[in-house]
Parts: structure tokens; sequence; C-alpha cells
């Protein structure tokens, strides 16, 4: 299935079968992953497929792998890590595997050639399960629950319909979008002490997912960019700017 129309129906999965993909499959996530687009192409990413032994976290459910995600930290790093890794979310789905983000995990290997993979200065951001699933892979649009177009953005505009769509930690959906001169700039909520110590810094990785949606539905057009002085919008803060 086209990665754009997964958007309209893809979901977080909690259940699976725990047997392994086949190494053909888990050769073309791989490939995928080499090829998809970064928003900052000077940032250093990589990730790794680990299987149950080597993450643990307060979640009740378990896939039968997982893409542990790493990166330099360097600014703008955790939206680039949602947008790189938004685009592998929507490919799962489209071969047929559920996934779910997992802000909660941790990677603690025990696997030895997996220990090594932390010494090259990267730091662990997150983790993505993923496997085959026991219910249905899709929903449909109506099933979402996200807010209203107008909640999101200064003015109902139908490209941003597949932004609105985006998966975010705890379905916070921290986004606002506002249209400037021939570009739109994307803004995130800030947090009060409470939802800080929830959800920490996992909302900019929600922005980079809600961009990669945009990038995936117009992939001719899409351009990400800073601007020196973006205008302050209360509650906000600046993530970017771009045009689609
Ligand atoms: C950055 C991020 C972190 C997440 N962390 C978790 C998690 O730790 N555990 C979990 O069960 N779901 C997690 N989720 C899944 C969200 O709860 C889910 O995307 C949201 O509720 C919307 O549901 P949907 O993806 O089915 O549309 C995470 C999602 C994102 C984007």
């Amino acid at each position: 299935m086209d990665l754009k129309d997964v958007i309209y129906k893809r979901r977080s999965h909690r259940d699976y079968y725990q047997n392994i993909p086949e190494d053909e499959t888990i050769n073309e996530i791989k490939d995928f992953i080499l090829n998809a687009k970064p928003l900052y192409p000077d940032i250093e990413t990589y990730s790794v497929i680990i299987g149950n032994e080597d993450v643990s976290g307060p979640f009740r459910w378990k896939a039968p792998q997982y893409i542990a995600i790493f990166s330099e930290k360097k600014p703008g790093y955790l939206t680039n890590v949602g947008f790189i890794y938004q685009q592998v979310d929507l490919f799962l789905q489209s071969i047929g595997l559920g996934s779910c983000w997992l802000g909660m995990g941790k990677f603690k290997p025990k696997t030895e050639d997996i220990k090594d993979i932390t010494k090259n200065g990267e730091q662990f951001v997150i983790l993505i399960g993923f496997g085959k699933v026991k219910g249905e892979l899709y929903r449909d649009e109506s099933q979402f629950k996200r807010k209203n177009l107008n909640d999101i953005s200064d003015s109902i505009d139908r490209k941003l319909e597949v932004a609105r769509l985006a998966p975010s930690a705890i379905n916070s959906q921290p986004w606002y979008f506002i249209h400037e001169d021939g570009y739109y700039s994307v803004y995130c909520k800030e947090l009060n002490f409470i939802r800080r110590r929830i959800l920490g810094n996992l909302n900019k990785i929600d922005i980079g997912i809600a961009l990669a949606h945009l990038y995936i539905a117009n992939p001719e057009t899409f351009e990400f960019f800073e601007v020196d002085s973006p205008i302050p919008i209360k509650d906000y803060y600046y993530i970017g700017s771009f045009k689609i």
C-alpha cells in the first residue's frame, strides 16, 4: 500500500504474535530506514533491530522486535528522529506489520554485540515496537480520535489533514500551524510542570511525526527551514517552517 494511504488507516498496535518476521522482511525494513529522508541532514542517526531481551520499561504489552533509535544530540535531533522514523512506521504498516512508538521503553542491552552500539557517542532516543498483529491492522478514518483542524491551525486547511491524523505521545497532539506568506510555520505546545514530568521531550518527536506526514503527502514540494524571527504565539514555541 502507498505510504500516503497508510496515513488515513494506521493505528498503534499493542497485541502481537511473538514470532519474528522473516530475514527478508527485516532486510527490507533496514533498507527503507537507510533511504528515509531526514529533516536535518547534518544530524547523524542510526538504529538497530532488537528483541525483547534488550528492552525494559513499564509497559504491559510486548512486541517481538523493536527498532532502537539513536541520534547525535544537536538542535532539532528529536524532531529529526520523529520525521525519519514516522516514515518507517508508515512503511511497516504498509507491508502488513503493526507498530507502536514506545516513549516509555528503555534500551537495556543484554546481548553482547548490541552493547557495543552505544560506544560512538550517539544517544539512545526512543523505541518502536513492531511485528505481526492479532487484531485489525488498519482502521477507518472516522475512528481516529483527534482535535479538529480549527484547533490545530489559524485557519481550516485541508492540506493539514495528514498532520492532524499523526500519532503523538499519549495522543497529546501538541502541534499548531500558522499560515505565512507562501509557507507554513509549526509550533509546539509549552508544557506545565505535571505534563512535562509525563511527556519530557516526546512532543518534539511528535512534531517531527506530523511533518513526516506532510512530507509523505507532498513529496515533491515539501521543504523545511527555520526563520530568524518567528511570530511569537502564546503558550507555544517555534519548531520550524515548511512549504508543501
Ligand atoms: C513519541 C511517542 C511515544 C509514544 N509512547 C508510547 C508508549 O510508551 N506506550 C504506548 O503504549 N503507546 C505509546 N505511543 C502511542 C500513542 O499513545 C498513540 O500514538 C496515540 O495514543 C494515538 O493513537 P494512534 O497511534 O492509534 O492513532 C507513543 C506515540 C508517540 C508518537
